[in-house]
């Protein structure tokens, strides 16, 4: 991976058919909880640099042939669910993967903006028509292009990243355009 400092800074294959399963399972009862009391927030102090390095390690073991650049500016911890905010990552960055264009590089910024943290992953690709954009983090709401239709997600991904974000006091958006490509964008308040 590309790694990158801006400014002070306080700090190949297809995953195995079991962890896919189990990763549907666990988003299924998300989804239930999500409908009921909401996904339970457990704060405890996290470093969002270290959470996405460590994701950007795993998929790079998983495509080794995308390149991954992680860039840092300012204080990007805070007091988060680790386990929760290690899964929005991982949803943001694996759709990175699969509906980015192979041989574009794949980009998560991180960014302190005072009360709040900023987590934007990048890619190029396929962009998100814009009928779809106003309803994207709904349940079960998925594309239809070649690499959704291959995948067969649940289309659960993003909706179980806002129900997080959510939890947490936070907000998400999405830009998609042909020429920028897509950038999901969350932030999340240091602190409750
Ligand atoms: N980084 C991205 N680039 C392009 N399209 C995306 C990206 N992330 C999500 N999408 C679109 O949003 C849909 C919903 O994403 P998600 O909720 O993660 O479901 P899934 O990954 O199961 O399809 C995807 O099917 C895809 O069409
Ligand atoms: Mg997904």
């Amino acid at each position: 991976m590309e790694l990158c400092f801006h400014g002070r800074c306080t700090q190949r294959r297809q995953p195995p058919a079991r962890h896919r399963i189990e990763r549907k399972i666990r988003d299924l009862l998300d989804y239930t909880r999500a409908r009921g009391p909401g996904i339970p927030i457990q704060r405890e102090p996290t470093n969002l640099f270290e959470l996405c390095k460590q994701n950007i390690d795993s998929m790079e073991q998983l495509h080794p042939t995308r390149r991954f650049r992680l860039e840092v500016e300012g204080d990007v911890q805070g007091e988060w669910d680790r386990e929760r905010v290690l899964q929005l990552v991982s949803n943001l960055l694996s759709n990175a993967v699969k509906f980015g264009r192979e041989g574009t590089p794949i980009t998560a910024a991180l960014k302190d903006l005072g009360d709040q943290v900023e987590l934007a992953v990048h890619n190029q690709g396929a962009f998100i028509p814009p009928e779809t954009v106003p309803r994207l983090f709904e349940r079960f709401v998925r594309g239809d292009g070649p690499a959704a239709t291959a995948d067969q997600g649940l289309g659960l991904g993003l909706f179980i990243v806002k129900q997080i974000v959510l939890g947490h006091g936070g907000t998400v958006d999405v830009r998609s355009d042909d020429t920028e490509g897509t950038i999901l964008t969350v932030r999340l308040p240091h602190r409750p």
